[in-house]
């Protein structure tokens, strides 16, 4: 078994999974120009004859914090060591980039926690609650925990829209 980064070709089997497991909530819909967009955030898991087993995305908010994304393993390829071969490879790539502090939001803190993550308030983590939270229906219900591990962020890049910053002159 081994876990590499995406390519476009494994968009199919990445889009099938996650549909698989959104409509229950386990995971984020993900559409598959999203998909395409954000391949090189993702890893997959595979074995060594490259059979898909499983797929996991970091999404890199700046130096001071990433995220661990969309993370599953298909149904029959579970309990192999795929899901935690994973969290291993986003870990390691978070590491390439110095960043300090890896978030996920979970239903299944227990799975993390052998990684090193811990829960925290999620109001520790304001970029993430303004890049999904903040129009995701079930904000006020919640049943997500939000763990990290590492340094918490003492900064955010993300926030309300600033109307000096973002209306640009267009140059036509
Ligand atoms: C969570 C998931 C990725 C684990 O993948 P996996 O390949 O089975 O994981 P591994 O084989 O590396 O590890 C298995 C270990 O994780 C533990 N584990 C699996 N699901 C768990 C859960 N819900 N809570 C706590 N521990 C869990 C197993 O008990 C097993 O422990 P053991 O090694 O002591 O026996 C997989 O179950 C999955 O795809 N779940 C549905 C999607 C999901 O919930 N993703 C997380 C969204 S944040």
């Amino acid at each position: 078994m081994r876990a590499r980064k995406a390519r476009l070709p494994d968009a199919n089997a990445i889009h099938g999974l996650i549909r698989s497991l959104s409509y229950d909530g386990t995971l984020l819909p993900r559409s598959f120009a999203e998909i395409y967009e954000n391949i090189r955030d993702f890893t997959v898991a595979e074995t060594d004859e490259g059979e898909f087993l499983g797929c996991g995305a970091l999404h890199l908010y700046g130096p001071h914090l990433a995220e661990i994304r969309s993370i599953a393993v298909s149904e029959k390829s579970k309990k192999q060591g795929a899901g935690g071969c994973l969290v291993e490879a986003l870990l390691e790539e978070a590491e390439s980039h110095c960043v300090p502090c890896v978030c996920l939001f979970t239903r299944i803190p227990g799975f993390f926690q052998r990684f090193g993550f811990v829960q925290v308030d999620r109001t520790a983590l304001p970029d993430k609650i303004y890049k999904d939270c903040a129009n995701c229906p079930r904000l006020n219900a919640c049943d997500e925990f939000a763990m990290a591990r590492g340094t918490l962020p003492d900064t955010a890049v993300l926030g309300p829209v600033r109307v000096e910053e973002h209306l640009v002159p267009l140059q036509i």
